[in-house]
């Protein structure tokens, strides 16, 4: 498919739009606090084909559905008391649950994939929230990126990957978390994806640690694919120092000279706010210098770093 892809303004008459766009079936790009999701009608099984056909996505990769209340999962999924303690401390929020799927949830079975579980997330973005009223029903959107490329936290990266393959894209601005929602399984808990709700907060309200679940040679989560987030570049990890032929990005005081640092400060919810607008802007530094690689500082392991490195293992990973 071929289209103009429109830029829609956050306000009544760009809402108004962007929900008649999703209730003719057609694809309209939409901020999260999290990273820009590609929303599509998650009841209509056009919709949700475009997704995966204006992504390059495998088939075999179920989406993440948006939701704007607890009442509205309710029809979907089934809510489990452990559940339901979860969504009440963390949604709305960069959180994702993956919870039994209802018979008569409604949902395109491309949404699940065929799987029984249906991964649920409440944006707190007041720009999808308002998207989600306007609509009024569940959104299946997964990041808007091509598959494999690095996920978008500005309404131009998702321009410069999606233009022409989408109806439209709501302008809400840069997002402030930065990384993907994190993913939760329950019964028994399961960390699937570590993103913008560090493990160590929601350990605290199960109180045990959270086993990491899923299974990267039989993925069913892109988030779990060995390469992803690839940049044109080679990255290159732990670099305490930059090679002649590297492009530097930092983190923290240590790192004078860098080309970019994530957080000069050394804060990793900064450092995850910039994560892949430094991923795509250290490309084309490095692409402008005729640099093959982009060097990263050491991330400590902790908090919102376990979800910052996660992504940037996969950035350097071989790939097919
Ligand atoms: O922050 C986010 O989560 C963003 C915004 C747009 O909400 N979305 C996002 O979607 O990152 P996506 O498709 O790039 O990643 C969704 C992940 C995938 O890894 C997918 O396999 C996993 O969720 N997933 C979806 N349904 C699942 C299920 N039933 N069981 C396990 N994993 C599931
Ligand atoms: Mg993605």
């Amino acid at each position: 498919m071929s289209t103009e892809t429109l830029l829609l303004a956050p306000d009544t008459t760009g809402f108004a739009r962007a929900a008649e766009l999703l209730r003719a079936g057609a694809l309209v790009a939409m901020p999260t606090e999290t990273v820009y999701g590609l929303a599509g009608d998650a009841r209509n099984d056009r919709a949700v084909a475009e997704i995966f056909a204006a992504k390059g996505r495998p088939r075999f990769n179920p989406l993440i559905v948006h939701l704007p209340s607890l009442e509205a999962v309710e029809e979907i999924a089934v809510v489990s008391d452990a559940a339901r303690e979860i969504a009440a401390r963390f949604w709305p929020g960069p959180l994702t649950l993956v919870l039994p799927l209802r018979a008569d949830s409604g949902l395109s079975e491309l949404v699940t994939t065929g799987h029984d579980t249906v991964a649920i997330r409440l944006p707190a973005h007041p720009v999808a929230r308002a998207l989600l009223k306007a609509f009024g029903g569940p959104i299946a959107a997964p990041s808007a990126n091509p598959s494999g490329k690095i996920s978008p936290t500005t309404a131009q990266h998702v321009l410069d990957g999606l233009s022409g393959k989408i109806a439209a894209v709501l302008d809400g601005g840069p997002c402030e978390v930065g990384v993907e929602s994190t993913i939760l399984s329950l019964d028994p808990p399961a960390l699937l994806r570590p993103g913008g709700i560090a493990a160590e907060e929601l350990e605290a309200v199960l109180g045990a640690p959270l086993p990491i679940g899923g299974d990267a040679s039989k993925p069913n989560a892109p988030g779990q694919l060995k390469s992803h987030y690839a940049p044109g570049a080679a990255v290159r990890l732990e670099a305490v120092q930059p090679r002649p032929d590297e492009i530097w990005i930092g983190f923290g005081a240590d790192c004078a000279g860098a080309d970019l640092n994530l957080s000069p400060a050394g804060d990793l919810t900064e450092a995850a706010s910039n994560l892949f607008a430094m991923l795509r802007e250290g490309d084309a530094m490095a692409r402008r210098r005729g640099a093959a690689t982009l060097a990263f500082a050491p991330i400590p392991e902790t908090g919102l770093g376990r979800a910052i490195n996660d992504r940037l293992r996969r950035a350097a990973a071989p790939r097919d």
